[in-house]
């Protein structure tokens, strides 16, 4: 994205490329982390003793297990992240790090934890989402299954034309993704901020709930805590928890984030509320997405590459 940006400028559709399926091909078998944790080699060792004696993560010792570890190791290895920075957030599922990626790139590292203390709550999300049927309702298969739902829903946000941060990995628990902002001049959420012209900023975010619901996706926790702010560009994070339009607690998702977004906006002057938020977000149907392809072969869904 360039700099050039004006204040709260959409994103152009244009740089959004044709939906696809990506999450059909979701898969939370052992991953090479998990043998690479197993197999413990002399190289996975030495990463391993440097990355608990290093301070930043110091204090989670205790919650990053040797996969967790493993997959750090195996990012490192396939140059998705050159060295780590220190933390930027502890949240109820995950630690978000700053990190240093390929080409220079600062980048964003999520971590979700294996032992979250939202687990059941992440479970019930999964059992009404027809992309994850069938997925085991163990703690380490359901923590798997959502770190690449945040991946394969970010992808999706990103194909619609949402301004999302670019997911660049995916390995076991752990995410890559562009880091919005720089290390030394951090993206600030919008809970933070003096908000400028918040007519245009209201505008900027109804769209973009608009081009998620009609790529078939509910953010599910959009406030003014999800979305943040660079240079005047605004950005949906946090996208985990997204759910498909078909979930049963699909509608119940949409009208909360609606509420969220329309209380912060019309505290600060906007003229809107929940229920008008809700009327400019449906208007346009969402695509049918996720469907298994038509009996005689045609396939209603554009495929990437
Ligand atoms: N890609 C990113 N670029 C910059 N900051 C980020 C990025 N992802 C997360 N953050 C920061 O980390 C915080 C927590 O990330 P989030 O994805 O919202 O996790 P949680 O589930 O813990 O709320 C965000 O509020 C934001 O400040
Ligand atoms: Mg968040």
């Amino acid at each position: 994205m360039s700099g050039e940006r004006g204040e709260y400028e959409l994103v152009d559709p244009e740089e959004a490329e044709s939906f696809g399926d990506e999450w059909e091909e979701i898969d939370v078998t052992d991953t090479e982390a998990d043998r690479i944790a197993r197999k413990r080699d002399r190289e996975f060792t030495e990463f391993r003793k440097r990355i608990k004696d290093a301070d930043q993560f110091k204090v989670e010792q205790s919650v990053f297990d040797d996969a967790t570890l493993a997959a750090l190791y195996k990012l490192v290895q396939d140059g998705h992240v050159e060295a780590f920075g220190g933390p930027i957030s502890t949240g109820k599922e995950a630690n978000v790090y700053e990190a240093l990626g390929a080409d220079d790139r600062d980048v964003a590292v999520k971590i979700y934890r294996i032992n979250s203390s939202n687990f059941r709550q992440m479970r019930d999300y999964l059992e009404g989402d027809p992309r994850f049927e069938g997925i085991a309702s163990d703690k380490k298969a359901v923590v798997l299954a959502w770190t690449r739902k945040e991946y394969a829903n970010l992808k999706r946000a990103r194909k619609a034309g949402v301004r999302v941060p670019e997911p660049i990995a995916v390995e076991r628990n752990v995410l890559v993704m562009e880091l919005v902002g720089l290390v030394e001049d951090r993206a600030r959420r919008l809970a933070e901020v003096q908000v400028n012209n918040p007519e245009t900023a209201y505008g900027v975010v109804r769209e973009y709930m608009r081009r998620l619901y009609a790529a078939g996706l509910i953010h599910g926790d959009l406030s003014e805590y999800n979305l943040i702010i660079h240079d005047g560009e605004l950005v949906v994070i946090d996208l985990g928890q997204a759910v498909t339009v078909h979930h049963p607690n699909a509608g119940e998702f949409l009208d909360r984030d609606c509420r969220n977004v329309a209380n912060f906006f019309s505290r600060q002057g906007v003229d809107t509320d929940g229920d008008r938020l809700r009327e400019y977000v449906t208007a346009v149907e969402p695509e049918p997405q996720g469907e298994p392809p038509e009996p005689d072969g045609a396939d209603p869904v554009d495929r990437e590459e």
